[in-house]
């Protein structure tokens, strides 16, 4: 079976901007799709703008498909410079739209970004309770 990718997934597949990790960053969003085992961590960094807290710095290390790869960087894309709440809005609709459309059979890449950055917005939300 092969599978059609619009130039901008291969494109962030072949050259992610934000892979890697973030030196101390205020959280991590690590999760996993335990039916194809791909494995996805997003590293965010928060800053304060105007009293609004935004994603000052956002990375991240995925070992999977890549679809997996590129629907990571698109989502530090869209949620770089994005207030939290802002952040929490994207949804992986708007990450596949973003790529220009992804093949059905790799729309839970797109749904594994989207729960790597709520989770690092959570664990971030959850230690400023501390
Ligand atoms: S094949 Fe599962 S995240 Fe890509």
């Amino acid at each position: 079976m092969t599978f059609k990718y619009s130039k901008k997934v291969i494109e962030h597949f072949l050259h992610p901007k934000h892979w890697g990790k973030i030196k101390n960053p205020d959280s991590i969003g690590d999760t996993l799709n335990l039916r194809c085992g791909d494995i996805m961590k997003i590293y965010i960094k928060v800053g304060k703008k105007k009293k609004k807290e935004y994603i000052e710095k956002i990375s991240f290390e995925t070992l999977g498909c890549g679809a997996a790869i590129a629907t990571s960087d698109m989502i530090c894309d869209l949620a770089k410079g994005k207030t939290i709440k802002e952040a929490k809005k994207i949804s992986f609709k708007d990450i596949a739209g973003e790529l220009g459309s992804l093949p059905v059979q790799k729309i839970h890449c797109a749904r594994l970004a989207e729960t790597a950055l709520k989770m690092a917005i959570k664990e971030y939300e959850r230690k400023k309770k501390k």
